[in-house]
């Protein structure tokens, strides 16, 4: 299976940026609003559980992959992270991060790299890494679990969207029909991939649509 994502996925995240980084926001409307909570509630509610997880946070380091609009980067960085580095192929979202970072003063904190997440060479490890919203559009996860987990000392956070869900096969559905490749994950697939990965100490919380997996890199 092919492992790398790139094309189809780089385009849709490209012109979709704004959209996705409005999902942090609170939503006007009804339907707005009725969509974020039936189809979303995961969003806030991982990224509650993955700070209160990543713990210290002050003086550590944390790599952000699939950063997105960075949200994740500008609260580590808020919170007294020594090291916040992300990486994303969206150039787009980049631009959005650092507008982000800058409207709290915490630009000069974020290290932003412009590329592929498995291709890249990094310098160094990190005390946590996050792949959150990121496996939902990898083919072939385990090279990047693989990777995450030689870079990461303490623990390493990823989501995994679930397949047996009336609201996996809409967004199955919708996302196809806008041309972005998207992959679920039943549980025991997870399992395998983490025991594949060599990872053997870890927990799996269920979060709304998504399991959050909080797992240490050994
Ligand atoms: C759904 S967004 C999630 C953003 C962020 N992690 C969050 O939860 O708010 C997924 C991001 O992963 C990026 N991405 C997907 N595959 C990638 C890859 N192989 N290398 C770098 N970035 C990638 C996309 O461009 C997109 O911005």
């Amino acid at each position: 299976m092919k492992a790398t994502n790139s094309g189809k996925v780089q385009k849709f995240f490209t012109e979709r940026a704004s959209e996705f980084e409005a999902i942090y926001r609170p939503r006007k409307g009804p339907l707005h609003r009725f969509l974020d909570w039936y189809f979303r509630r995961s969003i806030p509610e991982r990224f509650r559980l993955t700070l209160e997880n990543c713990q210290p946070i002050e003086g550590r380091s944390v790599l952000d992959i699939g950063c997105g609009p960075g949200h994740y980067l500008v609260e580590f960085a808020k919170r007294g992270a020594d090291r916040v580095m992300g990486i994303d192929f969206s150039e787009k979202m980049l631009e959005i991060v650092s507008e982000n970072a800058s409207l709290v003063g915490v630009s000069d904190k974020l290290e932003l790299i412009s590329g592929d997440f498995l291709t890249h060479a990094f310098e160094g490890e990190f005390d946590y890494s996050l792949a959150i919203g990121f496996f939902d559009y990898i083919p072939d996860p385990l090279p990047y679990i693989e990777k995450a987990k030689g870079l990461s000392t303490k623990l390493m956070v990823m989501s995994f969207p679930k397949k047996w869900l009336l609201r996996t096969i809409i967004r199955k559905v919708r996302l196809t029909l806008k041309g972005c490749p998207v992959y679920f994950y039943p549980r025991g697939k997870i399992v395998r991939l983490l025991k594949e990965a060599g990872i053997s100490d870890y927990r799996i919380l269920s979060v709304y649509r998504d399991y959050l997996v909080l797992a240490k890199p050994g």
